[in-house]
């Protein structure tokens, strides 16, 4: 009688995972990436894909390669061919009403992750992401902590010109640095988010007058870890003669700080998958969310960088 029961259970057990895993197994969702061209994206990349695997989806992916235009053709073909969802990264805020307009009449729901958009909020389920203005005020409050009221000459590495992190991380900074007379940005200019162009576009900085530049405020980590490439390439040492601040918080940038070349990091998680997956969950279950779903994130000197913090690390 007891093994009688036993097995009904277990039986039982059994029905309602297969139920569960069938549901799963049979929706597909799109995964629409801006690039892969820095750790921070790969990161949020491997989030999604292996979030997909876990909860038993089909996952559609597909790499940008840092062009809008390939972004809405991935989607266009995400409704084309009846996927359950799709879970857009986009580019820039602006352009994207048409093909989110499509996706709805389609019946799709689509979660915004990592970047904000100028859309109609009725056309995504939520929008999943840090709050990058803060990111920008954390940072100038933290250096302003350091350096004092100054005066102070910034070298600013812009992220992808129209993204909305490179919009907000700027707005942010300049929220607070206003209110410094002595404090200015001497210089801008994009490095696209990656390390290369970083690079570059702080040699051409250090070239134009590199003893009077005494920030780096890049908009990633990325083009932080090209800007100390750079500045130790001209004689100098970043940390010291230099002061490097950056947003993400990458391995890449806790190893920097550890060594004392980058003085200060404000994170920004790129770990959505369980929270974008979450979020189609609850679309498919009728449910509805709020616009915006606020990431929290850290913020890191190079003296809280310890061994121990570094192995910590996520991503
Ligand atoms: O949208 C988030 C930003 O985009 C990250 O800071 C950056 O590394 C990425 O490419």
């Amino acid at each position: 009688m007891k093994k009688l029961a036993i097995s009904m259970v277990l039986a039982m057990f059994c029905l309602t995972i297969s139920a569960s895993l069938a549901g799963a197994a049979d929706k597909t969702v799109g995964f629409s990436q801006v690039d892969n061209q820095n750790p921070w994206r790969l990161a949020e990349t491997e989030s999604v894909k292996s979030e997909a695997e876990k909860r038993g989806y089909k996952l559609k992916y597909s790499d940008g390669q840092a062009v809008q235009a390939n972004q809405i053709a991935a989607v266009r073909d995400f409704i084309a061919q009846g996927v359950d969802g799709i879970i857009l990264a986009p580019k820039t805020s602006t352009g994207w009403e048409p093909v989110l307009k499509e996706a709805k009449e389609a019946n799709i729901p689509v979660v915004l992750v990592d970047r904000d958009i100028e859309a109609p909020k009725d056309l995504v389920v939520t929008f999943i992401g840090s709050d990058f203005v803060l990111e920008g005020e954390m940072i100038a409050k933290m250096m302003i902590a350091d350096l004092g009221e100054g005066p102070l000459r910034v070298a600013e590495l812009q992220g992808q010109p129209g993204a909305d992190p490179t919009i907000d991380r700027k707005k942010g900074f300049e929220n607070i640095i206003n209110k410094y007379p002595k404090i200015e940005i001497t210089m801008s200019q994009t490095g696209e988010f990656n390390r290369t162009q970083g690079k570059q576009v702080m040699e051409a900085f250090l070239q134009a007058a590199g003893d009077e530049i005494d920030v780096v405020y890049a908009h990633n980590d990325d083009m932080a870890i090209g800007a100390i490439q750079a500045i130790k390439e001209a004689g100098k040492m970043p940390g010291k003669d230099i002061y490097v601040a950056s947003i993400d918080g990458v391995r890449d940038a806790f190893v920097a700080m550890k060594a004392g070349e980058l003085n200060i990091c404000v994170e920004c998680t790129p770990l959505m998958g369980p929270s974008a997956f979450d979020a189609l969950e609850a679309a498919w279950a009728g449910k509805e969310l709020p616009d915006w779903i606020v990431n929290e994130d850290g913020a890191y000197r190079a003296a809280d960088v310890t061994q121990e913090v570094l192995d910590s690390r996520k991503y």
